[in-house]
């Protein structure tokens, strides 16, 4: 049997490239899903501990989307739906199932001003999620753009546009509150996959999700031909995020000081799962903790900062331009050392 060699974010670098940008604001790092623009290519993962009310309407603001999760009832989805649009965001992203009540879900949300439907499944190339697409395609107009994944492969990212995707969530696995290759051997890291699936030749938008945890990382999977990023752990621990502030006394430099933290976990995770459907089935994520970062929006200026910062090493003043241009190099394990900052090893 021959294996196939595959590469990760922490196995490549870009190299720096003749420039000629003088400012980085100049830098355009907008990017189209349909006919809406998007200032940023930011998306916030639907996820329980990530996008609620609060995240919708401050990535909204920032340019980019919030995608609220689907472990909810159908009323108190469309609630915050309905409190985003109010309160006037532009773009409000809502997740739903393949199975269930999922079309009742999807009308709610359409119904309670949400214009972008995410199709939200683990194992995204699926006859279920065909069916899923076939249907809410029929069920509403253009104007409802559908996010659809997850997949890890180029001929998943194509059925899932032939079925009637706008844009493909792609990474399987990656995730930093994720089991799934531990439990149960599948997945390809993200990187790769991003490679793969930029290669098709369908119009669906990509969005790299799962393991990006650098604005490194950001620039890395933009320039491998990601139109978008889904953000789960960067984002988490943000004022915006949903859920209870843990605080803990800590000794720090012989000094006990008060830590703030907030929970993190996977929405395959023994707690989501217990919190949002009673019982397990697989369980293919974990719960952990976050030191709390303050306004979402100090995260996302700094990911913006070090995106357009990485547009410039490579000369691009454009996402395309960045993606036509970007020369990707493989690193050996001394030159990981190295990338890393390494003043403790010295
Ligand atoms: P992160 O940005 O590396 O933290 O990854 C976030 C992504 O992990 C999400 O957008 C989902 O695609 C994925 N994810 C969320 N919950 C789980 C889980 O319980 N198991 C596996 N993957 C998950």
């Amino acid at each position: 049997m021959k294996i196939k060699e595959t590469i990760s974010f922490d196995d490549v670098l870009i190299v720096p490239q003749f420039s000629q940008i003088d400012s980085r604001k100049s830098i355009d790092i907008s990017v189209n899903l349909g006919l809406e623009n998007f200032e940023i290519p930011i998306v916030s993962s639907p996820m329980d501990t990530v996008t609620e009310l609060e995240m919708i309407c401050a990535l909204d603001a920032l340019g980019g989307l919030g995608i609220v999760h689907r472990y909810n009832t159908i009323a108190n989805q469309s609630k915050i739906i309905h409190s985003a649009h109010n309160r006037g965001a532009k773009n409000i992203g809502a997740a739903v199932g393949v199975s269930g009540d999922y079309l009742d879900r999807a009308k709610a949300c359409v119904m309670a001003g949400s214009n972008i439907l995410c199709v939200d499944i683990a194992h995204g190339h699926h006859s279920m999620m065909k069916n899923a697409l076939k249907c809410l395609k029929s069920t509403f107009d253009a104007s409802i753009k559908i996010i659809a994944g997850n997949v890890a492969t180029l001929e998943a990212f194509n059925d899932l546009s032939d079925w009637g995707a706008d844009a493909v969530r792609v990474g399987i696995g990656g995730g930093s509150i994720c089991s799934t290759r531990i439990q149960t051997g599948h997945g390809v890291p993200t990187l790769q996959s991003v490679i793969e699936c930029s290669a098709s030749d369908r119009d669906a938008i990509l969005i790299a999700d799962g393991g990006i945890k650098t604005s490194g990382d950001v620039v890395k999977a933009i320039a491998a031909g990601a139109d978008f990023v889904m953000l789960g752990s960067m984002l988490s621990g943000t004022d915006e995020t949903p859920g209870e502030i843990l605080t803990t006394p800590e000794v720090v430099d012989g000094k006990q000081v008060f830590v703030n933290y907030k929970t993190y976990r996977g929405m395959a995770s023994v707690e989501a799962q217990i919190d949002w459907r009673g019982h397990t089935a697989s369980v293919e994520g974990v719960s952990s903790v976050v030191k709390c970062k303050g306004p979402v929006k100090n995260v996302v200026n700094s990911v913006t900062r070090g995106l357009r910062s990485g547009m410039s090493y490579s000369g691009a003043t454009n996402i395309t331009e960045l993606q036509s241009k970007a020369k990707f190099i493989k690193q050996s394990t001394s030159s990981q050392i190295e990338s890393s900052t390494h003043i403790n090893l010295l």
